[in-house]
């Protein structure tokens, strides 16, 4: 059989995953993992295990979507039995872990009134122990810091959970990956290997950059003839892609992919905001696709830590191209806010950068400016969120990603030090999920349901977009991340109809913007504007 050099076909999905549920930034961090591991997915599993047609209904239901409801048409139970009991096994110091912290926040409560924490280093549970500082507020509430580093050296971190599933796909419909494990089936290759392995990288460069299949079978150690190896054989083509189009204008060239991953290219630099590429395959709806992307990018700037914004899908695929991944700086040590510089490096990203609010990067006639990013958190104390300032020649970008202006002052400061702004890019998904949604693994009391639903994670409104927009005096303003790109339910479980709120409060806007001579539009597919 010749063995002649072959690309990965366009249309090759990867799901990243850990222990089978799909790998969202949470599930990286040893201490979120063992919380979403017991409170999520064990959760999920036993509800599943029990009622499997009470999913089956609920994942019916659009009232339902992104509810934690497994999306297996309540087939399939004997599988999700198996994998609870081989995760409780296997996993067995994961769910001691999501223990000890539960109960570290008991004792605190308990026991830190006000006096030296010193004497309750005794009672930190074992496991804890030398990972842990204890804390308090200056209202002396009690809390403790994780030594995020160390916990990524223990067994708490543990890379042989992590695979990626492998298959083709022709369509955008997939189940909410937050709420449903993947099981294996015969159109799937499952390969065991863990996010940092340079496997991942050569296998991923074989969409532009031809490799033989016997050197990708023993790369991936598929080897022998198995039905995995014949699997694998399709998914690989003689036919190469069509080569990409680099920007060589002297002006700026953005275009638009979907929710909040835009591609500016200028003067030969090019940057790329939260990456969530769609597969290339026919479709109604015409987008820009992996097959859409320079060769090299030279800034990935990723704005925060939310599923839609940090999705491993796309940032493995396109790992071999990033020259520099630009993240916000936040090593807080608390539960709800692992460091996203740590979370990438431990999954194999080498140029990690982590950046501060105000703080300015310039490379070949271009600059990015780190603004603060208020809101959207569920009033949690999260450090890493960051807007970025574009700056390319006489143009300025603002991507303030799912920003809510619940202070508006904070734009007047920013106004005063950065000067009106062009074009601005802001979400305004102004309905967002409640504080448990996301959030709610990691709380180890009860929240009352009405703090809960008071506590969003919701993006700015009319009122509060607008308030931005005068501020910065733009030209344009462009609502994005709204998750209507049906290509994205998986992550975002969202639909909207004309009456949803994000689309009457972001419709005002528009108008509002319109009236003004101000451009305006809600971003959807694909756009591209040239800038001279
Ligand atoms: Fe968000
Ligand atoms: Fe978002």
């Amino acid at each position: 059989m010749s063995d002649e050099p072959l690309y990965l076909k366009q249309n090759v999905q990867v799901e990243p995953l850990i222990d089978r549920w799909y790998a969202w930034s949470h599930l990286l961090p040893p201490a979120t993992a063992a919380r979403n591991l017991t409170e999520r997915h064990l959760k999920i599993m036993d509800s599943y295990i029990t009622t499997p047609q009470v999913h089956a209904s609920a994942v019916k239901n659009p009232k339902m979507l992104g509810g934690p409801f497994v999306d297996y048409g309540g087939k399939r139970v004997d599988e999700i039995k198996a994998l609870r009991d081989r995760t409780k096994a296997e996993r067995s110091h994961l769910l001691e872990l999501s223990k000890a912290l539960q109960d570290l926040d008991t004792c605190l409560r308990a026991k830190a009134k006000g006096y030296s924490l010193q004497p309750l280093y005794a009672e930190v549970p074992e496991i804890l122990k030398g990972y842990v500082e204890l804390v308090y507020d200056l209202n002396n509430h009690p809390s403790f810091r994780l030594i995020e580093s160390l916990f990524y050296r223990s067994k708490y971190y543990d890379r042989s959970a992590q695979s990626l599933m492998l298959s083709l796909t022709t369509r955008d419909d997939r189940p909410f990956v937050l709420s449903t494990p993947r099981l294996e089936n015969e159109n799937l290759v499952d390969l065991r290997i863990p996010f940092d392995s340079p496997a991942v990288d050569r296998l991923f460069q074989a969409k532009s950059s031809p490799m033989r299949f016997g050197e990708m079978k023993e790369m991936l150690g598929l080897n022998g003839n198995g039905s995995a190896n014949k699997l694998l054989r399709s998914f690989l083509t003689e036919e190469p892609p069509q080569p990409y189009q680099p920007y060589t204008g002297s002006g700026v060239r953005w275009r638009y992919f979907g929710h909040a991953c835009i591609l500016i290219e200028t003067g030969g630099v090019s940057m790329m905001f939260d990456p969530v590429l769609s597969y290339t395959y026919e479709s109604d709806i015409s987008r820009y696709t992996y097959g859409d992307i320079p060769d090299v990018i030279d800034y990935v700037m990723i704005t925060h830590n939310h599923q839609d914004h940090v999705l491993f899908e796309t940032l493995l695929q396109i790992r071999n191209k990033i020259k520099c991944l630009i993240v916000p700086r936040s090593s807080s040590g608390a539960l709800q806010d692992p460091s996203l510089e740590l979370l990438l490096k431990n999954a194999g990203f080498n140029n990690v950068v982590g950046m501060d609010e105000m703080e300015e990067f310039k490379d070949r006639g271009v600059s990015i400016t780190g603004l603060p990013f208020i809101g959207e958190h569920s009033d949690l104390n999260i450090g890493t969120k960051l807007a970025y300032l574009v700056k390319a020649g006489p143009h300025s970008l603002l991507f303030a990603a799912d920003s809510c202006n619940i202070e508006p002052k904070l734009y007047e400061h920013l106004h005063r030090e950065v000067g009106d702004v062009d074009a601005i890019f802001l979400g305004m998904e102004c309905d967002g999920a409640p504080l448990s949604w996301l959030y709610g693994p990691l709380l180890t009391q009860r929240l009352e349901r009405s703090m809960d639903e008071s506590r969003r994670l919701s993006g700015s409104n009319f009122e509060q977009a607008r308030s931005i927009v005068d501020q910065f005096r733009c030209k344009q303003a462009y609502v994005y991340a709204m998750g209507q790109e049906p290509w994205l339910n998986y992550i975002m479980s969202i639909k909207y109809t004309g009456d949803s709120r994000p689309i009457v409060e972001s419709n005002r806007l528009i108008e509002y913007c319109q009236q003004r001579g101000i451009g305006a539009e809600r971003l959807f597919g694909e756009k591209e504007i040239l800038l001279q």
